[in-house]
């Protein structure tokens, strides 16, 4: 029995053909990078110590004092930001037949994308576990204005 394929709606050219390869690695290699820092985090927050029930701003100050816990959630959310805009972009290039659709959603995918890293990469990196005048039930034990 032969399966004959069918030709692509939209063929393209040998430079988005190597692109969309470039594409197909991403998701595979961040995908297993995603396993492991997705679990991680997992395992860090639910079931470590207290469980769920630790988590609050001082559990979130106290994994963040040190560089480990921004450096993990910085990766995760970056790899995961841009492996699931990727993955939106193959939806939209596999289901919105008209050109213009398929542009504006793709656009509006990497921007957001955008703004969604930009916006936790600024958190990430300026984080203030103990910031003035807050209340000092909230704060992690290490503060020294609690
Ligand atoms: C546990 C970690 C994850 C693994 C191992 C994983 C793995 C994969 C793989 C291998 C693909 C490609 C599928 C294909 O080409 O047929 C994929 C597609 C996709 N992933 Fe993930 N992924 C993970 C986490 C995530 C997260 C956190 C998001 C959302 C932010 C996400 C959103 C997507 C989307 C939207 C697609 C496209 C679906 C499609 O093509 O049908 N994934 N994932």
């Amino acid at each position: 029995m032969s399966i004959t394929i069918e030709t692509p709606r939209s063929p393209r050219s040998r430079k988005s053909a190597k692109l969309e390869k470039y594409g197909w690695l991403y998701m595979r290699a961040s995908g297993a990078l995603l396993l492991v820092l997705i679990f991680g985090h997992l395992i860090a927050n639910l079931f470590v110590g207290e469980g769920i029930r630790a988590i609050d701003f001082g559990f979130v100050g106290g994994k963040w004092a040190t560089p480990f816990w921004r450096i993990w959630d910085g990766i995760m959310l970056w790899l995961a930001l841009i492996h699931g805009t990727n993955g939106m972009r193959t939806l939209v290039n596999d289901y919105a037949e008209r050109p213009w659709v398929r542009k504006s959603l793709v656009v509006t995918l990497w921007a957001v994308c955008g703004v969604l890293i930009l916006l936790g990469t600024l958190v990430i990196t300026t984080f203030d576990p103990c910031p003035a005048n807050s209340l000092p039930e909230l704060l992690p034990s290490f503060c020294t204005n609690k």
